[in-house]
């Protein structure tokens, strides 16, 4: 007999259990981020990794399966063709293009499509009862064109959207009071990027609205100029790229607390991307960002937020700058 069979004393022999698997599709930067931040989190017990550099792909698997002993013990599996993907809970997809200097996420649009329109008929093949979690951008376009493309059930095909810009907004916040991000409740609704929509009139803090004290805060009519700090979400990402030539914690960690979400259904709101026709006077299938509760069917609620007039029209104009670019696409 083995070594293993002389330490090891079989009592039962091992059945297949039931596992959480997530496939990441796309090591670049975010992509990497996304694994690291789930693997650090345990979120999973499985995490399958998908790239077309193949040296990059094993190199990177070997660098987070080097990590297992200061992790939970994750099975990290490095897949070279997408039959190592089947059965995901989850596929999550970074690959594509990323924006660079001077350019806009809307600009990516249709060069994704195309990455998009061969790798997403292979992992639904693989995976026909998966949930898709977008994040490449345009997120919201892309998780239009994931939906349409797929043949999943709409409640199936999430995008990361403004979960990010929710946590740059919140944290900003947080800078100006000297308080904890946690405290400060505050949602970005709408695009995921330029167009994007402050939900202002519900701010508050520790159950105090912002409003309340100061009913222009985040109008024009405001002196303390509380307005910047939408114009500073706006312009991270620029910001960052500028300086560091991509973003990606930020953005693993948000995708993988939608991830959690999914998996291990904490009833948290998230503001991600979805079909939000029939929402705040949206009359066509586009999607955008709205807070929603997420479980292991994928979409589970969206939340009847009580938005303003002036947020209402300028979510409709995000939805109408989406839907455009959303009919420019070419299947
Ligand atoms: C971000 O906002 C670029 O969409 C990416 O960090």
């Amino acid at each position: 007999s083995s070594t293993r069979e002389k330490l090891l004393a079989e009592y039962i022999a091992p059945t297949k259990i039931d596992d959480e698997k997530i496939t990441i599709v796309g090591l670049g930067q975010v992509g990497i981020a996304t694994a690291f931040s789930i693997l650090s989190q345990n979120i999973s017990n499985h995490i399958a990794l998908v790239d077309l550099n193949e040296n990059k792909l094993q190199g990177e698997v070997l660098d987070l399966k080097h990590g297992c002993l200061f992790m939970g013990n994750c099975h990290v599996e490095a897949c070279t063709d997408y039959s190592g993907t089947a059965n995901s809970k989850i596929c999550i997809i970074t690959a594509g293009l990323s924006i660079g200097k001077g350019e806009t996420r809307l600009s990516l649009v249709q060069k994704n499509t195309d990455i998009f329109k061969k790798l997403l008929p292979e992992l639904v093949k693989y995976s026909p009862n998966t949930m898709l979690l977008i994040v490449t951008n345009p997120v919201d376009v892309m998780t239009y064109v994931s939906w349409r493309i797929s043949g999943l059930a709409q409640c199936k095909v999430i995008g990361t959207g403004t979960n990010l810009d929710t946590s740059r907004f919140r944290f900003l916040l947080s800078q100006k009071f000297g308080v904890a991000t946690s405290s400060c409740h505050a949602y970005i609704i709408g695009e995921h990027g330029d167009s994007s929509v402050p939900v202002w009139s519900s701010v508050d803090i520790a159950g105090v609205r912002l409003r309340d004290i100061n009913p222009y805060a985040g109008t024009d009519k405001d002196t303390e100029n509380w307005s910047d700090i939408h114009k500073q979400v706006i312009n991270s990402a620029y910001q960052i790229i500028k300086l560091k030539g991509d973003t990606s914690f930020a953005i693993g960690l948000s995708t993988a607390a939608i991830a959690k979400s999914m998996l291990k259904n904490p009833i948290n709101f998230h503001a991600v991307s979805i079909n939000a026709k029939g929402f705040h006077g949206i009359q066509d299938d586009v999607y955008l960002s709205l807070p929603c509760l997420l479980n292991a069917n994928g979409l589970s609620k969206i939340i009847r937020e009580r938005l303003d007039d002036g947020e209402r029209l300028q979510l409709q104009k995000s939805a109408e700058i989406l839907g455009k670019v959303q009919s420019s696409v070419h299947f």
